[in-house]
């Protein structure tokens, strides 16, 4: 016997109220822990071209997860709808609890502050110092100065750059500067992070310390999406891997997983 919204009684003629119950909370736990979601989710650029087409995939809270595929394949092009800097033109698109189908322009920030992204050439400004470039992502968010400091200070501690931080951004090696790239990504500690070739113009040696740099954001729960050539580098780590070739995904790489 169970009791309805309306206090009615009616009869439970399923299965006991035990196993619903299971049920149910195993139902909230995989709704809470697919941290992205894609439902037949496509982009069309300007012009007709389809830079994904149909893509369906979830990734779990806490994963770390590849994203391969030849030149053209579509891997930016995904990213650049998780980080919500294209709309998707069909399907949906859920992402830390937000659908991004549906997103009002207001809350486009809350969403950008959520996800940290590195870039290839990692965009830094070369007129500001390193701690101006890893405090950019701050400086909308009303914080106090103080906090600023202590914030920017502590992203460039965790890639190892505290000492650099009235460099300007020239005068430190390749590596160096993605790795003030990545402090950028991470001062405001967002629990995804998308990196897009970020050893794309590195030395093997170089990126091996990135990639462990990404392992010990996960190690500490940071979920990471990262789009990358490099094939070697991806079977030794052998974590999960998506592959896209011409739009579609196709391997989910579900048995690596
Ligand atoms: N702004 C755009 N307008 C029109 N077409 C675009 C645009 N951006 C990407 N495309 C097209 O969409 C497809 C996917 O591009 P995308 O940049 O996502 O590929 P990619 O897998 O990241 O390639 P690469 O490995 O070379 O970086 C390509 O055919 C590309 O030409
Ligand atoms: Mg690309």
């Amino acid at each position: 016997m169970i009791f309805s919204r309306s206090g009615k009684r009616r009869h439970a003629t399923h299965r006991p109220r035990g196993q619903r119950m299971e049920e149910a909370a195993a139902a909230t736990v995989e709704q809470e822990s697919a941290l992205i979601r894609f439902d037949n989710v496509s982009k069309r650029y300007p012009g007709g071209h389809e830079g994904v087409s149909n893509i369906s995939l979830e990734i779990a809270a806490g994963e770390m997860v590849f994203l391969t595929g030849h030149s053209g394949a579509g891997k930016s092009t995904l990213l650049r709808l998780i980080a919500l800097l294209e709309r998707s033109t069909r399907g949906q698109l859920h992402v830390n609890g937000r659908n991004l189908t549906r997103l009002q322009r207001r809350d486009i920030p809350y969403h950008r502050r959520e996800v940290g992204v590195i870039f290839q050439d990692h965009c830094l400004l070369h007129d500001r110092t390193v701690f101006d470039n890893v405090a950019l992502p701050l400086v909308v968010s009303g914080l106090s100065h103080g906090e600023v400091g202590r914030r920017v200070r502590a992203a460039l501690d965790n890639v190892g750059l505290l000492q650099r931080e009235k460099s300007l951004p020239i005068t430190l090696s390749g590596g160096e500067q993605q790795r003030v790239g990545i402090a950028r990504a991470i001062v405001s500690k967002p629990p995804l992070v998308l990196a897009d070739e970020p050893t794309g113009n590195l030395d093997p040696e170089l990126s091996r310390e990135i990639m462990a740099l990404f392992e010990r954001f996960n190690q500490v729960g940071v979920t990471l999406l990262i789009a990358t050539h490099d094939l070697d580098l991806v079977r030794k780590l052998g974590k999960r891997t998506l592959v896209l070739a011409q739009g579609r995904l196709v391997d989910e790489g579900l048995a690596h997983g």
